[in-house]
């Protein structure tokens, strides 16, 4: 892995904006000191992120997640290390040292691939405008697609015959290899050979909006209506859902979200300025992407073909969502009618229709299992029976206790049959992050660290006798340790003790960025906790069972701290506090 000198790094955060990279998924709002928004981590909806101007650091109250700049890029867009650090340098403008810009093969290969990806899709979409394209382009116009969403979307064309990735890129022994690599070369008996060929092209692009493949249609009949391109160590379609980077900000925003079945679904829905729509790659939607749409939007609605298929379909969505559900989560499926999909749809009854569609024809998850398992089941009293009994192994699967709950007790009512609860694993949904380090710190303590992490000239005043306070938990009394010395370091009064603390401790920095976005400690609060401190300790001391003399002097000190708490107190009930 690239090695970047520490000056390096805080010279890049130090031209960094925070603010201005999580803005172009949150909208912030002045709050306090800080700025709060939507937390782009999990759903929400009202405000518990925070986001620190001044010291750079984010903090979300619901789910505990917070860090910097470079911990912004890799756990929301996807970034390893080196690659937020190459990129927000490029961004500030900075030459990213030669050392560490030399990179392992590994990771040369893989930017080479990416650009190489890049390339085929620039190359496509040339295609699609140049005379050999004009019969895709036509084929375009016939199904409605304008201009826009062409370009926005990297629509393009491969020509009929082998030979085109060669011309784009050459056709040397290395080259062939990478583009198989890649997905867009197949070696056959007689060497290398587009794998596409005369059809239209549709660039998939991962979570972070790299190109990772392409979906390629026929013009007009004949099969495979669709061929995509092979797994590669770019492409992995059940990771990835169509249209996601491109859509996620505006499914964000407008708290909607539809998954369909096709390309083609996608884009006749941001045709008609419906961007939210999401599609899984030609497979049944699994796991990881179902997780993924949660994490977007809390009642998304899931489309299907109003035939056999379709609900079979269906019920392979439910069975895999069952245990992603939660109570505060709505998600809705809609059954087309028959033959129809959405883009058929949109073309014969346009936008509003479907919005309205969405809205009063689709039925909440529970009504949709309920009728699956009464159609799987049959009629009489076996088919009651195997209706609890199907329904009973499903529950199982369920790990939101409260709703596993509620829904044993609609099959309950639907078949009169009370539910054996042979539960297989019954693991509650852990609890996003509750900092346990944080846990550990009792109120007085982590508001203390807090005050003096939003302000570093607290620091500098502390008494001599601040090193020793007591802190119940050894990471933190470490953080707070190193801050002395860092304090006695430093040569001017710029140091700012959170900056310098997240730098030197990346694995703190969730912690620190919690301490820095609380609610802001006031001087008055911050007197009254020092006091408070101090006490604490005068009390550990005096169990100990220290001397006379010693005794002596901290009590005597102990009534000092306790009238100058009342005043505080007093002062506090005057500003109304
Ligand atoms: N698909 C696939 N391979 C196939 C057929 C379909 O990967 N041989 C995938 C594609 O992602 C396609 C989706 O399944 O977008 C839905 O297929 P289908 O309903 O047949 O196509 P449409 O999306 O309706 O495309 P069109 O409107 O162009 O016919
Ligand atoms: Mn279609």
């Amino acid at each position: 892995m690239a090695n970047f000198s520490p000056s390096f790094l805080d010279e890049v955060l130090s031209r960094t904006d925070l603010v201005e990279i999580i803005a172009r998924h949150v909208e912030l709002k002045k709050s306090g000191s800080n700025m709060m928004g939507l937390c782009p981590f999990h759903n929400e909806k009202s405000p518990s992120f925070s986001v620190s101007a001044d010291k750079q650091l984010y903090y979300c109250f619901g789910c505990g997640k917070g860090g910097g700049p470079f911990q912004f890029l890799i756990e929301h867009d996807g970034y390893s290390f080196p690659e937020a650090v190459e990129y927000l340098a490029e961004k500030v403008g900075m030459e990213v040292p030669q050392d560490a810009q030399r990179q392992t093969g590994d990771e040369a290969r893989e930017k080479k691939a990416y650009e190489m990806l890049v390339r085929a899709s620039e190359a496509m979409s040339r295609a699609l405008t140049a005379p050999t394209g004009s019969k895709a382009a036509e084929y375009l116009k016939q199904r409605d697609l304008p201009a826009s969403i062409i370009r926005d979307y990297g629509i393009g064309y491969v020509p009929d015959g082998y030979g085109f990735m060669n011309k784009v890129f050459g056709s040397d022994a290395r080259t062939n290899a990478q583009l198989e690599a890649i997905g867009l070369l197949f070696k056959g008996d007689h060497g290398y050979g587009d794998r596409f060929r005369d059809r239209l092209m549709f660039t998939i692009r991962d979570r972070r909006g790299r190109v990772v493949g392409f979906g390629g249609r026929v013009l007009g009949t004949g099969e495979p209506k669709y061929l995509n391109s092979p797994e590669t160590n770019w492409f992995h379609k059940s990771d990835l859902l169509y249209g996601f980077s491109e859509h996620r900000d505006c499914i964000r925003k407008s708290k909607q979200l539809v998954v369909v079945e096709g390309y083609m679904d996608v884009l006749a829905l941001a045709t008609h300025d419906l961007k939210f729509g999401l599609a899984p790659l030609g497979t049944a939607i699994g796991e990881r992407q179902i997780r993924e749409i949660f994490r977007l939007c809390d009642s998304p609605v899931f489309s299907f073909d109003g035939d056999r298929a379709g609900r079979q379909a269906a019920w392979r969505a439910l069975e895999r969502m069952m245990p992603l559900l939660k109570a505060e989560l709505t998600p809705r499926f809609l059954y087309l009618p028959e033959g129809e999909d959405p883009d058929s749809l949109l073309k014969t009854e346009g936008g509003q229709a479907f919005q309205s569609r969405l809205a009063d024809e689709s039925k909440p998850v529970l009504e949709t299992w309920l009728l699956g398992l009464k159609n799987l089941a049959g009629q009489g009293a076996d088919g009651r029976a195997r209706m609890a009994k199907k329904a009973d192994a499903m529950l199982a699967t369920m790990t939101d206790s409260y709703l596993r709950q509620a829904w044993q007790q609609e099959v309950e009512k639907a078949t009169g049959i009370s539910l054996q609860q042979q539960r297989r694993h019954v693991t509650a949904t852990p609890s996003p992050a509750a900092n346990s380090e944080i846990a550990e710190l009792n109120k007085i303590e982590d508001r203390f660290i807090s005050g003096l992490m939003q302000k570093t000239e607290r620091f500098r005043h502390l008494p001599d006798c601040a090193k020793n306070f007591f802190i119940g938990n050894d990471g933190v009394k470490s953080l707070y340790l190193r801050a002395f010395s860092i304090i006695a370091d430093a040569k001017d009064n710029n140091t700012d003790i959170a900056r310098q603390l997240t730098r030197e401790f990346p694995d703190s920095q969730t912690m620190i960025s919690r301490w820095v976005n609380q609610a802001t400690v006031q001087d008055i609060e911050y007197e009254s906790l020092l006091l408070d401190m101090e006490s604490n300790d005068i009390r550990w001391h005096l169990k100990r069972g220290p001397g006379l003399s010693e005794t002596v002097r901290l009590q005597k000190r102990m009534s000092e701290l306790k009238s100058q708490q009342r005043k505080l107190t007093e002062l506090l009930n005057e500003t109304g506090a």
